[in-house]
């Protein structure tokens, strides 16, 4: 018997992996957190399996559902949005079950700053403007920051920043960075990516407010950096012609002569 955590995606939901989705079909058991998790993608559950939601349970709860599957020899499919890695509260839980000695393994999923950035077409790491992307968030009523990891701090190293959680707060964003940005940095807010109901608005720190209007909740990701929606940007040395590599040998005394 395995635990099985999969992520689920962003909430499209053929955005999960085939690994996943198999995985899904061999347990008799799934568990999802429903705030987030499509509901199409519990199609894939064999028929008669138990499907739990999980968001109205405490993690005791959560617990003693896998425990009750472990008992009966039962592989459970635990579902969260997204990729596991990040804000899915997966590291409590597998905590618990290396303690009881239930095993489980990972299936990553696609993260919704990925998705959000896929929806905007954006590659978010432009030579020459940003070579790192921050994924951050702000103080919540059940999560507080660590002292250190604020967005100023963030901010002063330039880097592309997608805030996750923060969509309730976002006029606190906008004048915590627009000091190290600029009010003409590029920003872009992605609500529900991948979802029917994506919407998308492409702003400024300086317009962005304006440029939302009424509807600010719900879930979002706000892109803050130079690299959104750049047209000014190096090209990549990698694919440059004249670039000696291992897969692509140039000039006479080439770097790598035995791929040759
Ligand atoms: C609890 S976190 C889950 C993150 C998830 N594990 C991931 O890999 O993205 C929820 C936050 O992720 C972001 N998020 C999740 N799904 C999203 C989507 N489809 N579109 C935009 N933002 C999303 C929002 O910022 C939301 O407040």
């Amino acid at each position: 018997m395995t635990v099985h955590f999969i992520g689920a995606g962003p909430g499209a939901a053929d955005l999960i992996t085939i690994r996943g989705r198999d995985l899904i079909a061999a347990s008799p058991v799934c568990l999802y957190a429903g705030s987030l998790v499509p509901e199409a993608i519990l199609s894939h559950c064999p028929p008669g399996a138990r499907i739990v939601n999980t968001a109205p349970l405490s993690l005791d709860e959560i617990i003693a559902e896998i425990a009750a599957a472990h008992a009966e020899g039962k592989d459970v499919a635990r579902l969260h949005s997204g990729d596991l890695s990040v804000w899915s509260a997966m590291g409590e839980q597998l905590r618990r079950l290396r303690a009881l000695n239930i095993p489980y393994d990972v299936t990553p999923g696609v993260p919704s700053f990925a998705a959000a950035a896929a929806a905007l077409g954006a590659e978010l790491t432009l030579p020459g403007v940003a070579q790192s992307v921050v994924l951050t968030r702000t103080s919540g009523r059940a999560t507080a920051m660590p002292e250190r990891e604020t967005l100023e701090s963030f901010a002063r190293t330039g880097a592309v920043l997608a805030i996750h959680l923060s969509i309730h707060v976002l006029e606190d964003v906008v004048a915590d960075l627009t000091p190290h940005y600029g009010a003409d940095c590029p920003v872009a807010v992605i609500w529900r990516a991948t979802w029917p109901d994506q919407r998308i608005v492409r702003a400024t720190l300086g317009t962005l407010r304006t440029a939302i209007g009424a509807e600010m909740e719900r879930t979002a990701l706000i892109f803050v950096g130079h690299s959104i929606g750049a047209e000014a940007f190096d090209e990549s040395r990698l694919y440059a012609g004249n670039y000696d590599r291992r897969y692509r040998p140039v000039g006479t005394d080439p770097r790598f002569p035995e791929a040759s």
